[in-house]
């Protein structure tokens, strides 16, 4: 259709995407049978079957057991390569993207295994796809600020190939109150700071990520609109939010596609963004979150333009280069 060759046209950047959330049946099966990993189900079906969640939590359990089968660099190397092939086909430009070291390093496979077959996969899209990247390195916020500590460390001999530091994981009773002082101190060591807020939890876990972690984006935030106050901060200083719409719809944060607060975050002037999350479980990569969103919000294409402009602008990409891609975009 005409709105699937408009999106498809525009040069797009995804800043948020879990890598291990790109994980798709088929090359889970793959790496399982290559490691010798018998999975709980008996076909890549019968596993697709089980992608029906009520809430974050419920999904979060499958996300963790599928990572299971990740153990060699290799294994890093091909789910890294697989989604940045897959964006590439998407004019998907730019990535910045998350991993999370504790669902792997918890279950023995050493912190270096992960990164190099994370970081190799990024170098050979950026010299063969043209695909620039940031690399994201997410602490689970289930587990202790100690542990999050623990992977600080772990991550400082690679420090050159992680841009930034996030929050991810069940949200609900962790807020981001609990990891003040590893965000301190990975900012310290270079890091830029991101955190989940106000997907499931409540709007004041958004004004602890800006207040006490200092972030410069706030994942997902969808519940901002609940305060004024807020949302007049996020405007003023210019703090994007990177929306996943249908990652929202999968996890029960809205009813339908029709209640996602994208539009009504555009029309206010707030630097939203549009992007996948977990797209191997959601049901679909950039191409189709922009799609499904613009059909049910009846979004026109300049409005389109804008969610692409607006993830160039909240960025990790230096002034010159954000402006070359906004001015494809346009
Ligand atoms: N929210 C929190 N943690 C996550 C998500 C999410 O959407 N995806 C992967 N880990
Ligand atoms: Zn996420």
């Amino acid at each position: 259709t005409e709105l699937k060759k408009v999106i498809q046209g525009i040069p797009k950047a995804e800043l948020h995407l879990h890598l291990e959330g790109s994980f798709e049946p088929e090359l889970m099966f793959k790496i399982a049978k290559r490691n010798k990993i018998v999975l709980d189900y008996a076909s890549i079906d019968s596993l697709k079957e089980a992608y029906k969640f009520n809430n974050l939590q419920e999904f979060l359990d499958l996300y963790y057991i599928g990572a299971q089968v990740l153990l060699h660099e290799q294994d890093f190397f091909d789910l890294t390569w697989a989604y940045l092939t897959k964006v590439h086909s998407q004019n998907v430009v730019h990535v910045e993207v998350f991993f999370d070291p504790q669902t792997h390093t918890d279950r023995g496979v050493p912190f270096d295994v992960v990164i190099t077959g994370i970081h190799k996969a990024l170098e050979k899209a950026e010299h063969e796809l043209h695909i620039s990247y940031r690399l994201i390195m997410s602490y689970l916020r289930h587990l202790s600020e100690e542990a999050a500590f623990k992977t600080l460390e772990s991550s400082l001999p690679y420090k050159d190939w992680i841009d930034g530091v996030g929050l991810d994981s069940s949200e609900l009773g962790n807020p981001p109150s609990k990891f003040v002082n590893v965000f301190k101190a990975s900012y310290n060591y270079g890091y830029t700071l991101v955190a989940h807020a106000g997907e499931e939890g409540p709007v004041d876990y958004i004004w602890q990520a800006l207040e006490l972690l200092q972030v410069v984006r706030i994942d997902h935030g969808n519940r901002c609109l609940e305060d004024e106050a807020l949302v007049k901060r996020l405007i003023e200083e210019k703090i994007p939010l990177t929306l996943c719409p249908l990652s929202n719809v999968a996890l029960n944060v809205i009813q339908k596609m029709e209640d996602h607060p994208a539009l009504k975050m555009l029309e206010i002037g707030m630097i939203a963004t549009i992007h996948s999350d977990d797209p191997a479980y959601f049901g679909g990569y950039m191409n189709e979150n922009y799609y499904e969103t613009a059909k049910a919000l009846h979004l026109n294409n300049s409005q389109l333009k804008q969610l692409a402009i607006n993830a160039f602008e909240a960025s990790w990409l230096t002034r010159e280069t954000k402006e070359k891609h906004i001015a494809h975009v346009k």
